[in-house]
């Protein structure tokens, strides 16, 4: 396959021209060039950026499919650009075991749509009284994340252990933190004592970056995520955890952003059903708009394509260790086309996802994707899942 007419975009370029793929994989890069002929796709001067990897999102199967389930979550971290989705595991059975993981791991890839990482549970169906752990060592051959996220994590002994065995096996401890603030900073002092590679969930104030800015000058290996609802969205009661912060906490949310302390752009993707929105439960549908989202605030704040680049996709793929995120020789040809200029209305009758609950309905944002490629097949083309 071979793209052209495109204007194409990572981390660290900005150009135009094409891209020949072979077998998946990125062959070769053209600056200025022009290709034609048989199998050449022509990308229309739109742009063709790196796919998303998403650190952070919520597919709800096992057990909670009338939420969502794989096909659907799938499809739609398609529609908005992702090829790679890390699924959490607060589902029903917890995702806590070797074998758990396996299944739910076969089930996503036979759909054939975006990969998943399963994210495995750190304690033993999420308890944190007890703290009994997983088994680290042997799910790590299915996974390079662990996460309780959706519930707190404060026993220190469980700490203690996630930490010593994210050290010596290497993978990431993605820590969702309640009270926010309070709970980043143990386990950033954690952290220091314990060493591993921690990463703070959805942070959503001032301080919490404040805390974070200085693990990250004690040298720590420490990152953390943004949603876009975080930016997005503040002073609105809509129910998502951590809730939508004030104006100030954004404002230092996107001053951490230009200053490169905050890592990843995560989606949080928490499909719910009206019913379980009207009982008070947190969570942002969000997936297949993420992008225009981010696309909006970072060009409404003077925050380069590239720096969004970087942070929807080379950190996280770095982060989670997959040969994906840039547009390079060698790289998984993992690619989305996007129309930058165009304007268009969150519309949650168009979603994929069976989760249509976001207080952005009706918003107007800027940046859409038109077609996204995982290993340089057409997945998702113009409005449809293509299979
Ligand atoms: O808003 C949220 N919803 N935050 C979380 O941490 C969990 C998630 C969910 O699972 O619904």
């Amino acid at each position: 396959m071979k793209i052209s007419n495109v204007r194409i975009i990572d981390a660290n370029k900005d150009f135009k021209g094409s891209i020949v793929i072979e077998e998946g994989i990125v062959k070769e890069v053209l600056e200025n060039q022009v290709l034609e002929g048989e199998g050449v796709l022509d990308g229309k001067g739109m742009c063709l950026m790196p796919s998303f990897v998403d650190m952070h999102a919520h597919m709800r199967e096992p057990g909670f499919e009338y939420k969502e389930n794989l096909e659907t979550g799938l499809s739609a971290a398609l529609r908005g650009g992702f090829t790679q989705i890390c699924a959490m595991a607060n589902t029903n059975p917890v995702m806590d075991s070797f074998e758990k993981i396996k299944k739910n791991l076969e089930k996503a890839r036979k759909l054939e749509l975006a990969d998943m990482i399963q994210v495995s549970a750190v304690t033993r169906d999420f308890e944190d009284e007890s703290g009994k752990t997983v088994d680290f060592e042997r799910i790590r051959e299915l996974t390079p994340i662990f996460s309780n996220d959706g519930k707190n994590m404060a026993n220190m002994k469980a700490m203690e252990e996630a930490l010593t065995k994210s050290a010596q096996l290497d993978f990431v401890l993605s820590c969702h933190c309640e009270p926010e603030t309070e709970m980043t900073d143990k386990y950033i002092e954690a952290a220091g004592r314990w060493g591993g590679n921690i990463h703070i969930c959805h942070i959503s104030k001032k301080e919490t970056l404040e805390a974070i800015i200085k693990g990250k000058n004690k040298g720590l290996s420490l990152t953390c995520e943004v949603t876009p609802h975080h930016i997005f969205g503040w002073e609105n009661p809509y129910p998502v955890a951590p809730p939508l912060a004030a104006k100030e906490d954004v404002d230092a949310l996107i001053m951490g952003i230009k200053d490169g302390y905050i890592d990843v752009c995560a989606t949080d993707h928490a499909p719910h059903t009206a019913e379980d929105k009207k009982n008070g439960m947190p969570g942002i549908s969000n997936i297949e708009y993420a992008f225009s989202v981010y696309h909006t605030v970072f060009e409404g704040n003077g925050i380069s394509i590239n720096r969004l680049s970087e942070m929807m996709s080379e950190k996280p793929a770095k982060i989670l260790g997959l040969n994906t995120g840039t547009i390079d020789p060698g790289k998984e040809a993992n690619l989305v086309l996007a129309d930058l200029d165009r304007e268009y209305v969150i519309d949650t009758n168009e979603f994929l996802s069976k989760g249509k609950n976001t207080p952005f309905e009706g918003c107007k944002v800027k940046g859409k994707i038109e077609m996204t490629i995982k290993r340089g097949v057409v997945k998702y083309d113009n409005g449809q899942i293509i299979r």
